[in-house]
């Protein structure tokens, strides 16, 4: 007789690994909500690790009495019919009230996190940040900067997130530092952070929102004080003007061939509210919402066909010839 014993252990184990190496993927790199870089991310870990705890045991006592059980009053050949019994009024006030219990314990660590994380601290610095398909358009509002998809803030200090949505449902969430917060069209929700540790994080939409939803991503440099002071005087100068034939025709293409209609270049007449703000793209590590990293080659190839790039984006496809590619990709680099 063929037995199957062999090919059954043998799949079991196939699942087993394939399972254990789906899981243990998901735990691999940056960013993980389990190693925070903020009291506020830290709140949501430990609460995580106490549920966790109480899980444990409640799934050791179960599992434990459900073995003991199938183990212990196993039927034997010889039994006969056990008694017919309904009900035993003493295991079930035992058993409910047991996970009654544990369920007040959580609901009460639970809402002294929620507490702590909804008491906006005094003097926090402002940060606006808006959703739109598939983007997150920045404001200072206290410092008049305008940029998109990076972050910065200063280290050690409590910064306010105000978060609005141009469209849709979006979610800020910057898995070290902290959130999952909705972003509402119509409607303002309030996030503060206190990052403390110099990094750059990732961030990430985390509410489908469409086509390029997992494009969606952003950066949160948390910078030393002395950094953070640099990079917002750089922010708020004007572009820079051009200084080459190619760079003043690129400057002159962004009227002509309509890139101004979305988007903005502080000390130019491109106005556009619709896409990310230009000014300093140059100063920008990445395009397209953290998808490819800034350099010459990307941005061409980006505005010569976005959705090619990013499948599902707003920004339109303009037929556009090699040297009108070349002259904008020029300018947009000097934009420092
Ligand atoms: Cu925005 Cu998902």
């Amino acid at each position: 007789m063929i037995s199957i014993r062999p090919i059954l252990s043998n799949t079991i184990r196939l699942i087993f690994v394939a399972l254990g190496a789906l899981t243990l993927s998901g735990c691999a790199g940056a960013p993980a909500a389990l190693s925070p870089a903020s009291p506020n991310a830290a709140l949501v870990s430990d609460l995580f690790f106490v549920l966790f705890a109480i899980a444990l045991v409640v799934f050791v006592v179960v599992e434990s009495l459900l073995f003991f059980s199938v183990i212990r009053f196993r039927r034997k050949k010889a039994d006969e019919m056990p008694a017919q019994i309904h009900g035993n009024p003493k295991l079930e006030m035992i058993w409910t009230t047991i996970p009654a219990l544990v369920l007040v314990v959580v609901f009460w660590l639970t809402w002294q996190t929620l507490i702590s994380l909804a008491a906006i601290p005094p003097n926090a610095m402002n940060v606006k940040v808006t959703g739109y398909q598939w983007w997150w358009r920045v404001e200072y509002p206290d410092l008049g900067i305008v940029t998109a998809n990076e972050i910065y803030v200063p280290a050690g200090q409590d910064i306010l997130f105000t978060l609005n949505s141009n469209d849709v449902i979006h979610s800020f969430w910057v898995p070290e530092l902290g959130g999952k917060m909705d972003m509402i069209p119509g409607h303002t929700n309030r996030l503060w952070l206190r990052p403390t540790k110099v990094g750059i994080y990732q961030g990430q939409c985390a509410e489908f929102c469409g086509t390029a939803h997992a494009q969606m991503r952003f950066t949160m440099n948390v910078a030393p004080v002395d950094q953070f002071n640099a990079w917002v005087a750089q922010q708020k100068l004007p572009a820079p003007a051009p200084t080459t034939d190619q760079t003043r025709q690129g400057l002159q293409l962004m009227t002509t061939v309509g890139c101004q209609a979305c988007h903005a270049i502080n000390g130019t007449s491109a106005r556009g509210i619709l896409g990310p703000d230009l000014t300093h793209i140059a100063s920008r590590k990445t395009i397209a919402a953290g998808m490819l990293p800034l350099n010459a080659e990307n941005l061409r190839a980006w505005i010569r066909d976005p959705a090619a790039e990013k499948p599902g984006t707003k920004m339109p496809k303009v037929p556009l010839d090699d040297k009108t590619l070349d002259a904008l990709t020029a300018y947009l680099l000097t934009l420092k």
